[in-house]
């Protein structure tokens, strides 16, 4: 699943799509990675994933990488995956470092709390100062057990941005979970907003994922607050679907998860977080959805999912039938993107109105706008010129 539930649709004036040059612009790419990924909190794992000390989980998050590692005192640290020294990345995925973090070029070796610890051949450095040569520290922020990492800025912590809505997570006891399933990354050949926009509308479903349509329902709990942070729910149908994986999931799912309160039976809450993070609690399973982005036409996607340790058989099968539900649904919008990538290229292309069903896309691009103010522009600006033409629209909306 991972499309974002929309309200009933409320009137208001229409918005303008953002431009089609917007999604295929290289200069424009790098504005909007520092104003969206490199200023925001990033998704990298669960606490789950780093049990011991040395335990790292290394994340890409498009041109920086960063790691999360337990200490020697059993804290959590995140630093930037770059060594002092020569600029080699670390480390990377999964793993444990013994005792200490070693750089694979040179083996510069580096405490678990970042600071350096020791250089190898040192006479030759007769200037080094170890104390001033640690991994650089980010910021981390613990949400439910999810961790989260921001490189650069400020702004509220990650359980402000969730608001009310948190308390689902407490619900459905995410602090406790574990991965249950290997994350998978697949590139599409998409710009990360063409993936964000199919992920805020529902409009799509009922032709391009006929699964979908067959088994949910949406209902009218939504809601979408300041911080960018939105959620809805949907619930099961109780018609019985004609395709085998789907009926057997409504029936398990019917006769409900044990360990979770009655009022989260019957649902699929759904989270979107502004311009890369989707996350969905079911009652077997939470699922991420993240995107990474490489270049203009080029993000990552990544998928995660973590669940209850000690799952119930019943648990266990929901679990496989929901991915064999949904990694198609993930496949379809694979293809639906990919198309839509390759027709915002054509000559002339305006783009259409957008429906009420595709406010949240609406309300996204308004962000855009107003972080990027370059990209309320029709047409591009000339080769080379994105950057200080955004310079100029931003202090022209700050002085008027
Ligand atoms: S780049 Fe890390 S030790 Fe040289
Ligand atoms: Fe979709």
């Amino acid at each position: 699943m991972n499309q974002n539930h929309n309200p009933a649709a409320t009137a208001q004036a229409p918005v303008k799509p953002l431009s089609p040059w917007t999604y295929t612009n290289a200069e424009l790419f790098e504005l909007e990675y520092d104003a969206f990924f490199l200023r925001a909190w990033q998704w990298v794992g669960h606490v789950s994933d780093v049990p011991e000390p040395g335990d790292f989980v290394a994340r890409e998050i498009g041109r920086d990488s960063v790691f999360v590692i337990r200490g020697k005192d059993r804290e959590l640290r995140a630093f930037q995956n770059v060594c002092r020294h020569r600029a080699s990345r670390i480390v990377s995925g999964f793993g444990q470092c013994r005792g200490v973090i070693r750089c694979p070029y040179h083996g510069w070796t580096y405490r678990l709390d970042g600071s350096l610890l020791a250089i190898p051949q040192q006479e030759h450095f007769p200037q080094a100062d170890l104390a001033s040569l640690g991994l650089h520290e980010i910021e981390l922020d613990v949400f439910h057990g999810l961790l989260f990492v921001r490189i650069e800025g400020d702004g509220p912590a990650v359980a402000e941005m969730f608001g009310e809505s948190s308390d689902y997570f407490a619900k459905y006891g995410v602090d406790e979970y574990q991965r249950c399933f290997d994350d998978v990354n697949e590139v599409w050949p998409v710009n990360w907003k063409v993936a964000w926009d199919n992920y805020l509308e529902n409009y799509h479903i009922p032709v391009g994922h006929p699964a979908l349509q067959r088994l949910l329902v949406e209902n009218d709990e939504y809601d979408e607050y300041a911080s960018g942070v939105s959620y809805g729910t949907f619930e099961i149908r109780d018609k019985p679907s004609n395709v085998d994986a789907e009926r057997e999931y409504q029936e398990l799912f019917h006769q409900g998860c044990t360990r979770l309160p009655p009022e989260l039976h019957g649902k699929w809450v759904q989270f979107g977080i502004t311009g890369n993070l989707g996350i969905d609690l079911y009652p077997e399973l939470l699922d991420i959805f993240q995107l990474v982005p490489l270049s203009a036409d080029s993000t990552m996607v990544r998928s995660a999912w973590y669940g209850h340790p000690d799952p119930s058989d019943h648990e266990r099968r929901l679990r496989e039938l929901n991915l064999a539900i949904n990694q198609p649904v993930n496949d379809e919008d694979r293809q639906l993107c990919t198309r839509v990538q390759l027709g915002l290229r054509t000559h002339n292309y305006r783009p259409g109105p957008l429906s009420r069903l595709e406010v949240s896309i609406a309300r996204f691009h308004e962000t855009v706008r107003r972080r990027i103010p370059v990209t309320s522009l029709d047409r591009a600006p000339a080769h080379g010129k994105v950057a200080s033409e955004n310079a100029r629209l931003a202090t022209s909306a700050a002085g008027s």
